[in-house]
């Protein structure tokens, strides 16, 4: 698997998951006004993998001799949804009063990213059966991550445990991380995935075709879990047909302080939903609403997987 990101010669590096699957490009920030670009454009994406890049982020201002408290701010202003922004910015922050330095702070955020996504895999991994067929939404993969992933994490431990798993990933419309990063990523660790349309996905379960579902999490609140637009309809498909619904997500996606009907939804560019491939799909000036996230009330989640074991939803 390509690297999601990397730090070299006081740059960051970041895939360009904007041109996946078909480009394999690095973006490249020297300061720290190009990495929040590059979170808000979502040439980066998914919660852990925004937090450490708005880590390193705070590492380019301390380079350039910026001063940190305001880049927080800025770098915080990026994406509303994630709480692995603000947690990762103050995380850095904490350092830098601790005499550490912001760059040091960000390496050890990426490395411990990948040790806790290998952790949520094995516990992930206990409540996967031989020969299951897992349904995923969006990307929850080594590429929302600084590696290995959450929910796919889980399926990657599973797949390692030689548990001939099967999996489906719903497109998830209108960025399409199911069809174009999810997919990518089974598909170079030759793990068995078929796709299907986001609308498909209750059929697949009213059929009987599902075992599990297991999806990653933006925000983990009282409540229930902010994810990517669509989650919600898979939670209700799942209750409705006694589909175990996993979410697999590390102890900083989970936000003690808030209620998650509090939390900002991030309402994102009209021209995602109204376009494919720049073409238009339909009348320009078609109204259009296009939310990106949605919240999966903690009574249709059977289990949040997490490095610290499994957990009951907020
Ligand atoms: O808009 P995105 O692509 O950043 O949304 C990503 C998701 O919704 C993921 O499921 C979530 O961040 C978990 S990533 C481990």
């Amino acid at each position: 698997m390509e690297r999601t990101l990397y730090w070299q010669d006081d740059c960051l590096y970041l895939l360009d998951q904007r041109k996946l699957p078909h480009t394999i490009e690095y973006f490249k920030c020297t300061d720290y006004n190009e990495a929040i670009d590059a979170i808000k454009t979502m040439v980066v994406r998914g919660a852990p993998a925004i937090g450490v890049s708005a880590a390193y982020a705070m590492a380019l201002a301390e380079i350039h001799g910026e001063d940190l408290n305001v880049a927080a701010d800025e770098i915080k202003q990026a994406r509303p949804t994630a709480v692995n922004l603000f947690w990762a910015v103050d995380k850095v922050l904490d350092a830098v009063k601790n005499q550490k330095t912001a760059v040091q702070a960000a390496i050890e955020m990426e490395k411990e990213d990948i040790e806790i996504n290998k952790k949520i895999g094995q516990y992930g991994n206990e409540v996967i059966s031989q020969n299951d067929t897992i349904l995923t939404h969006c990307n929850a993969g080594a590429l929302a991550c600084a590696g290995y992933g959450t929910a796919l994490g889980v399926i990657r431990a599973a797949h390692e445990a030689n548990k001939n798993i099967n999996v489906i990933c719903d497109e998830t419309r209108p960025v399409l991380q199911g069809a174009r990063l999810s997919v990518f990523e089974m598909q170079q660790e030759n793990i068995p995935v078929r796709l299907i349309v986001d609308g498909a996905a209750g059929h697949m379960m009213q059929k009987g075709l599902v075992d599990k579902v297991v999806i990653g999490a933006d925000r983990v609140a009282k409540g229930g879990v902010a994810n990517k637009i669509g989650s919600l309809m898979v939670a209700l498909a799942a209750k409705r047909y006694d589909v175990p619904f996993y979410v697999a997500a590390p102890i900083s996606t989970f936000d003690y302080e808030s209620n998650i009907f509090d939390v900002t939804i991030e309402q994102r560019n009209r021209d995602e939903v109204l376009k494919i491939n720049d073409k238009y799909i339909t009348k320009e000036e078609t109204e259009v609403e296009n939310p990106a996230f949605d919240i999966v009330e903690s009574d249709l989640i059977t289990g949040i997987i997490t490095e610290e074991g499994i957990k009951k939803a907020l």
